[in-house]
């Protein structure tokens, strides 16, 4: 690949700076009540951020020394070294002290993706021209001059890492459509290209999220579970089941 379409091609995605990740709308007492949560790659006082956890157990390279995970919204699976939508994976790394590093994937040099940390190669070795980044993200070797993108988490000494991104949040909207106490509702966002999107339903605040099926017309049959974004916006509708209740729509994450 020549140095021009790698340019060329992080050009491109350096647009990308308005992400998105779950936000949640309510129906209290047969109302609509919404509440949109909105943030930028670059952080806005005040502005939720996006946060997920992540279970050790799940990911068994977490469980030892010197493991790494790869995990993305999008897939990374392309003819180039850039991400296959608008989301740049990220990086969980883990010493031989048993420390963790939740680190940006993008490489500081012209924005390929960076690969898991091996140790076998010397660290976390960009395809790209050869930069070496060490289990923190520190440089070792360029042309990359600068570390890897960071990320604050915690870790609860357990089993979970919660991971805060503050460009990951969400705008979605939600409408009671006409026709009475049991029409449906429409939810609103903009579905990001190649990400898998699903709707979760919970009754009050303190249940656990359940998976909701929706719908993609206003009267077709209520069958689908998840919706895969192709850069448009989309809308979903979910039938009224209770007359309280939470519906959120999340972003799959994925080992990439
Ligand atoms: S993009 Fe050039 S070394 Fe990574």
């Amino acid at each position: 690949m020549s140095r021009q379409s790698i340019t060329s091609s992080a050009t491109r995605r350096k647009f990308l700076k308005f992400v998105t990740f779950g936000a949640a709308t309510s129906i209290i007492s047969g109302k609509l009540w919404r509440r949109e949560v909105l943030a930028y790659c670059e952080p806005i006082p005040g502005q939720p951020e996006g946060v997920f956890k992540i279970r050790l157990s799940d990911y068994p390279a977490l469980l030892q020394s010197w493991g790494s995970v790869r995990i993305g919204l999008n897939p990374v699976t392309g003819g180039d070294p850039f991400p296959d939508g608008d989301f740049y994976p990220i990086l969980i790394n883990r010493d031989d002290a048993g420390k963790f590093y939740v680190l940006d994937c993008e490489c500081r040099h012209q924005s390929c993706v960076v690969p898991p940390f091996n140790l076998a190669d010397g660290g976390v070795h960009c395809q790209c021209h050869g930069s070496l980044y060490w289990v923190d993200g520190s440089v070792l070797n360029g042309p990359a001059a600068s570390p890897l993108g960071a990320y604050q988490f915690e870790f609860d000494g357990n089993n979970t890492l919660t991971i805060h991104i503050p460009c990951w949040a969400f705008q979605m909207s939600a409408t009671v459509l006409p026709g009475g106490a049991n029409s449906r509702i429409r939810i609103d966002f903009y579905g990001n290209t190649n990400v898998t999107y699903e709707i979760s339903f919970r009754q009050q605040v303190g249940d656990a999220w359940a998976r909701a099926s929706f719908a993609t017309t206003p009267s077709g049959p209520v069958n689908q579970t998840t919706l895969l974004g192709s850069g448009v916006d989309v809308s979903v509708y979910v039938n009224r089941a209770t007359a309280n209740g939470y519906y959120a729509v999340g972003m799959k994450l994925a080992r990439v």
